[in-house]
């Protein structure tokens, strides 16, 4: 190994086994450099919605770069795809009105929003409302703010306390987040963050009447309601928002991902008309805070072309028909012997869960279950709770949804 230092990795595993090196993508399936051909399950990291090799989008990229590759959006400046891209996603946003900030990434996001939230109440003058909550199993992404936010244990073990000022609350109970907003005092808590359908924690679906009773409690206590649609932004949920399908109507979205499917990175935070009206009130004045890249006018460029494909191709809609079709798929899986559940039916994600117990015999299930998905032609990998990642691009055929479904049944099989 060399001189590349893998995220999450275990860098002693990393240097005994060897780095797998992806070369190319085309459509649903990505290559390595032996040209061993996979199903990518991931998506990479849920964010290939538009699948790999997607010409016109390098085209974009390539026109823009010799056009203006980037400049600072810092003050009054700005470049024109940017106030495109700002404009396209607004019109997509669950709430009419809204006004859309760029950033780098998911966490730049969940960064923003953080302080976005208690920016906000500072300039109402209620500067004690800084309290955060959050869910159990939730991720939030790996800067500072995201790992204080993380419902995930392990995520936040190791560092001592970053930002002190948040609350945990199981991850299935809208009673639970009025109670610790009674306990905290609502007039301390400035905003609730929530993944409409958690990802990274193992794909948990919200129980039925969930998200709207939780949406209604931010309501009536003041509560800013975060939706953290990194994950399900841009089509996974079969709409473009996760809120839009379930009527959220959220004070802030943070989104990523999907947003260029990856071909550059990008994120977003899309601010509802009560979050940015204090911030243009005459007297607000600066707010610092942003990012160099923000507004990048190549990634801004690569998103408006893959925006084009994701309209002109309906994939949000087509993510909700996938939905229940990869569900179909998958079901038979739980029928195996090693497998405890299979997590399905809300939106393009999905987790085949191998048996908490054999887990709990043998910590190295996971791992060599993701290994005989590898060799078995599926791409894959193991979410918090050791169940396989499934989040397929967007543009998966019934052909696709068949080899997925062989590849993980003979890869149970061959570690039975
Ligand atoms: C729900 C959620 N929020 C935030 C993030 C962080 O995004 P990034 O890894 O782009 O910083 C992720 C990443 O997977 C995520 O799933």
């Amino acid at each position: 190994m060399g001189a590349f230092w893998h995220s999450f990795s275990d860098l002693a595993a990393v240097e005994r086994d060897g780095e797998l090196v992806i070369e190319r993508g085309e459509g649903v399936h990505i290559y390595d450099d032996r040209g061993r051909r996979y199903l990518d399950a991931t998506a990479g990291l849920w964010y290939c919605n538009v699948g790999y090799g997607r010409e016109e989008i390098a085209e974009a990229a390539a026109r823009q770069l010799r056009t203006l590759s980037a400049y600072s959006t810092f003050g009054d400046l700005a470049n024109r795809p940017a106030i495109e891209l700002a404009e396209r996603v607004a019109a997509l946003a669950p709430v009419p009105g809204s006004r859309v900030f760029l950033t780098s990434g998911g966490s730049d996001s969940i960064d923003t929003a953080a302080k976005m939230a208690r920016r906000y109440w500072q300039l109402l003058g209620r500067p004690d409302r800084t309290l955060f909550i959050t869910r159990e199993r939730a991720y939030h992404g790996m800067h500072i703010a995201g790992t204080s936010l993380a419902g995930i244990e392990a995520n936040a073990a190791g560092y001592g306390t970053f930002v002190g000022d948040v609350l945990k609350v199981a991850w299935d109970s809208a009673e639970a987040l009025r109670e610790a907003i009674a306990l905290a005092g609502p007039d301390r808590v400035a905003a609730f963050f929530c993944e409409p359908v958690i990802g990274a924690g193992g794909v948990f679906a919200p129980p039925q009447g969930y998200l709207r009773e939780v949406r209604e409690i931010c309501r009536e206590t003041g509560v800013l309601f975060v939706a953290d649609e990194v994950i399900t932004g841009f089509g996974r949920l079969g709409d473009w928002f996760a809120s839009r399908r379930f009527d959220l109507q959220p004070d802030i979205v943070t989104c990523a991902k999907g947003i260029t499917s990856g071909y550059l990175p990008m994120g977003a935070v899309i601010a509802s008309p009560r979050v940015v009206e204090p911030f243009r009130a005459p007297g607000a004045g600066m707010w610092r805070h942003g990012y160099t890249y923000a507004g990048h006018a190549t990634v801004a460029a690569v998103a408006l072309a893959n925006l084009d494909i994701m309209e002109r191709e309906r994939l949000p809609e087509r993510g909700l028909g996938l939905e229940s079709e990869l569900a179909t798929a998958l079901a038979p899986l739980a029928g195996h012997p090693l497998v405890e559940e299979v997590r399905a039916g809300v939106g393009v994600m999905a987790a085949v869960q191998p048996s908490t117990e054999a887990i709990a015999e043998d910590p190295s299930l996971p791992t060599r279950l993701v290994v005989a998905c590898r060799e078995h032609g599926i791409m894959t990998r193991a979410l918090a709770t050791g169940a396989l990642q499934i989040s397929p691009p967007l543009v998966m055929e019934d052909a696709d949804l068949r080899e997925l479904a062989e590849g993980i049944g003979a890869a149970l099989d061959a570690i039975s």
